[in-house]
């Protein structure tokens, strides 16, 4: 068997994937697990989604949208098992043992459902209005995938840290009872930068100041140009630090290219130059995976192969797992 450490994450279905999930999460996991050092397991987080996401349709296009998108930017499936969620039951059985061993105060402390709580007030609404279980205690159902397989460490946004340390305190309290059954599992953040948004926040869905990874070219052009420049003229000196465009090149470029479009702004560069600069190094970038991702969408029917060959792999293993928690707990 392999002693490889086990790196594992997953991705909500909500929305159409984004370049903040791409640099913040996909591609530093997808790293991780191609380095060579961990076994990876990536999956789509459909049950998550069903807190929010009430058309069958809908999450339906979202769970292949999710999957094409881990598949196009480069995850192997012979070397990173990549599963749905939802195909894999023995999640669901840890996540109602593992929640009777989450303190509901750990649940109020819950960044999400807090941000919901505090909404509700500030609108003067029912502290609880549109607040399902599914929401509260998403903490628990975060755990059981993560704790299920004894996964090492998790690749994440800053902004699931907290989910991260709340699993780890679920496995502790019940390790605390029955020995040690789990395996903690650590978080390992991305370094360096936020993806910054068309606005200059943070790149989000609630923000509606993102770009989708696989806009079609021309899309992509359009949008790169919707983001706001002031009006100062083409030959006046800019600073590239202050500029969302500059930003977002860094991401793509190369080090010499870095250095040659900061050279131009400090000569004074037209931001129509500038938009256009940073088109060309995003687009030479997503134009492969782009169209991987547009095959797959276009025949789904390999999405659901290698959906089903990743949960027939995970199975068994969760199984094993689960046969001694049963144990322990003294079902079995
Ligand atoms: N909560 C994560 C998000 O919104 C998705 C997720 C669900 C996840 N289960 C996970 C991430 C387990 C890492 C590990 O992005």
């Amino acid at each position: 068997m392999s002693t490889k450490k086990i790196s594992l994450t997953g991705i909500k279905p909500t929305g159409t994937p984004h370049l903040g999930n791409y640099l913040g999460a996909i591609k530093p996991a997808l790293e991780m697990a191609n380095s060579g050092d961990f076994e990876g397991y990536y999956f789509i987080a459909d049950y998550h989604s069903l807190i929010t996401v009430h058309k069958p349709e809908t999450l339906k296009e979202y769970i292949y949208e999710v999957a094409a998108t881990w598949l196009a930017l480069g995850l192997d499936p012979k070397k990173i098992t990549l599963y749905q969620q939802s195909h894999v039951p023995e999640i669901m059985e840890l996540n109602w043992i593992l929640s009777c061993f989450t303190a509901k105060g750990l649940m109020n402390r819950a960044h999400a459902y807090k941000a919901m709580i505090q909404d509700n007030e500030e609108r003067k609404k029912d502290l609880d209005h549109g607040v399902n279980m599914g929401l509260y205690t998403y903490p628990v159902l975060m755990a059981a995938d993560i704790l299920f397989i004894n996964s090492n460490v998790v690749p994440v946004g800053a902004d699931q840290v907290q989910h991260i340390e709340i699993a780890r305190d679920i496995a502790n309290a019940f390790n605390h009872v029955y020995g040690e059954v789990f395996t903690l599992p650590e978080a390992k953040v991305q370094e360096g930068e936020l993806v910054p948004g068309l606005d200059g926040r943070k790149m989000s869905k609630s923000y509606d100041n993102y770009i989708p990874l696989f806009l079609p070219e021309k899309k992509l052009k359009k949008l790169i140009n919707k983001i706001k420049t002031d009006s100062t003229e083409p030959s006046v000196p800019k600073d590239p630090e202050d500029s969302i465009i500059f930003d977002f090149y860094k991401l793509f470029a190369t080090e010499e290219q870095i250095a040659d479009l900061a050279a131009w702004y400090r000569r004074g560069i037209g931001w129509g130059e500038a938009k256009l600069e940073l088109f060309n190094v995003m687009n030479d970038h997503l134009k492969g995976p782009r169209e991987i991702y547009n095959e797959l969408m276009a025949d789904k029917s390999k999405i659901d192969k290698i959906l089903e060959e990743g949960a027939a792999r995970v199975r068994p293993k969760a199984q094993e797992i689960l046969k001694e928690v049963k144990k322990s707990i003294g079902v079995l």
